[in-house]
């Protein structure tokens, strides 16, 4: 197998978060030095197309909520939501990302920090109000099914759950921010996770595609009913690349997708089962 070998390949569950967290351990600092100034340090933007939830409100109030943000990375949008009075956890399966969390907490707005594992959060059943991540853990997990239910079990009844994620239509084309990335070429149900290997043919970085309909899907089978679906549109004076996001591409077509789900209150009944589910 050669260095930095790349493949559409179905990987176990061990080995994946495996290679998430030293990925994202070994990224943390050029992440934070290429998108860090994007981000800021009490912000808390959406996607690539600069989306701010202090002008779409997706999560709905937040003055003291108690709120989860899953895949947190540095934190930015867990301090912004603690500046609007929000009683905030940051959670994230990398130290590597988390240490940036923790330099920022001693310069900003400071938030509790946990490193776990989004298939598996470590808190009791009903500990929030609001859960949300952008771009966090839920791409990164082979299976995000289990993430929604976790999601799930930690909201309290009629709690909200927003999450970003690459748009799926975005996976049929190449990974470009040039005109090559205008050129549709894998196939949108393909759902095995692109994968690149080391030389040793350990999975180094692992990234899973799910179509529109499996998003919904697994969101409806823990249990959330769907509220909104964002594409945001990429803003007329934008100018920012970011990885496969640019201007070029962003006026073309969607690059995020942001499900924003409820989970519904106990006296309301939840008949909304996917179809061919049984009722
Ligand atoms: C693209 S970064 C997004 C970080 C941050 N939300 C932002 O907007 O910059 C993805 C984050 O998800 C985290 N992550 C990946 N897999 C995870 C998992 N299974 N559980 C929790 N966090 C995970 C990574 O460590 C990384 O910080």
């Amino acid at each position: 197998m050669i260095e930095g070998h790349v493949a559409r390949r179905v990987i176990g569950s061990a080995a994946n978060r495996r290679a998430s967290r030293s990925w994202w351990d070994a990224d943390a600092d050029a992440y934070q030095a290429e998108h860090g100034q994007f981000l800021g340090e009490v912000d808390f933007r959406w996607c690539p197309e600069g989306l701010r939830e202090a002008e779409e409100g997706l999560l709905g109030p937040v003055r003291g909520r108690r709120v989860l943000e899953v895949g947190c990375g540095a934190a930015a949008a867990a301090r912004w939501l603690a500046s609007q009075g929000a009683e905030v956890v940051a959670l994230d399966l990398s130290a590597g990302m988390l240490r940036h969390a923790q330099t920022a907490n001693s310069q900003t707005v400071p938030v509790p920090l946990v490193q776990a594992d989004a298939m598996a959060l470590p808190f009791p059943d009903g500990s929030f109000d609001i859960a949300c991540t952008a771009f966090g853990a839920v791409p990164f997990v082979d299976d995000s099914a289990r993430v929604m239910r976790e999601v799930f079990r930690v909201l309290r009844p009629g709690g909200r759950w927003a999450f970003a994620v690459t748009h799926p239509m975005r996976w049929i084309f190449r990974d470009d921010p040039g005109r090559d990335g205008l050129i549709a070429e894998y196939p949108y149900f393909d759902r095995r996770p692109y994968v690149e290997f080391d030389a040793a043919g350990r999975a180094t970085y692992v990234e899973h595609h799910r179509t529109v309909g499996d998003r919904i899907r697994e969101l409806i089978s823990a249990g959330f009913a769907l509220r909104d679906l964002v594409e945001p549109e990429w803003p007329e004076s934008h100018e920012e690349v970011w990885g496969q996001w640019s201007p070029l591409r962003g006026r073309i077509f969607p690059g995020t997708a942001i499900f924003v789900a409820d989970k519904p209150t106990t006296n309301q009944p939840t008949t909304n089962q996917p179809a061919g589910y049984p009722t």
